[in-house]
């Protein structure tokens, strides 16, 4: 399967998720992590300390990794231009549109949704780097459930173990952290519903 998380608004979560979404599946299946940013955060993420626990290389290398790997998932830019946007809407099984739940995300989630629906593609919304002491997860949700717009049920807490997972070269999980697991566990409940389909 190839995963794709996209935004057209910048530092939504989506480099930390598609790190964290690939050791998931990597968990059962192979899984490789396609860096397709110029930025390369995956392949700097990968080349820290002792290294991620799965695949990491650049988009140039995607049609010999999906030879010997059961899933893809593809860390893009934000904002590709229009004609990456639409190749990888179009040769994706799963795009997820990743947004915190806040005013300029929201935004910049209204025009993304706009293109995607012109292109007939299927998608689903993951509410990322909500304030965990907030109900700004629980709203958005329910906004997109009113509007009827496709999203995933889970939603990623913000800890600010994140950005020392990545510090680190390492996943949440491994930094001796008081919210480590439980940012853990909310990527691996991400992870299942990409699983179901
Ligand atoms: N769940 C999280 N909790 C707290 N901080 C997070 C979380 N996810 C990501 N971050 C932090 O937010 C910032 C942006 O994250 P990230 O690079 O993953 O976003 P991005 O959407 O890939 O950004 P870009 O569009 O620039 O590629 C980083 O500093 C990262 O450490
Ligand atoms: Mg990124």
């Amino acid at each position: 399967m190839i995963i794709t998380p996209l935004s057209y608004k910048g530092g939504e979560g989506k480099s930390t998720f598609a790190v964290h979404l690939a050791a998931w599946l990597n968990e059962n299946a192979r899984t490789a992590l396609i860096d397709g940013d110029d930025n390369r955060i995956a392949v700097a993420w990968h080349a820290t300390g002792k290294g991620l626990p799965f695949t990491v290389v650049g988009e140039g290398e995607l049609a010999k990794a999906s030879r010997t790997h059961e899933h893809l998932v593809i860390d893009t830019p934000a904002r590709p231009k229009p004609e990456k946007f639409h190749e990888l809407a179009r040769s994706s099984d799963q795009i997820i549109l990743v947004c915190q739940p806040r005013g300029m995300s929201l935004n910049a989630l209204g025009a993304a949704i706009r293109d995607l629906e012109k292109l007939k593609v299927r998608y689903r919304v993951l509410v990322c780097r909500a304030r965990p002491a907030t109900h700004e997860a629980f709203d958005t949700l329910d906004a997109l459930t009113r509007q009827g717009l496709p999203h995933f049920v889970n939603w990623i807490p913000e800890y600010i173990v994140a950005g020392k997972a990545f510090e680190q070269g390492r996943l949440c999980r491994d930094i001796d952290n008081a919210h480590a697991l439980e940012l853990w566990e909310a990527y691996g409940r991400v992870a299942q519903e990409v699983l179901n389909g």
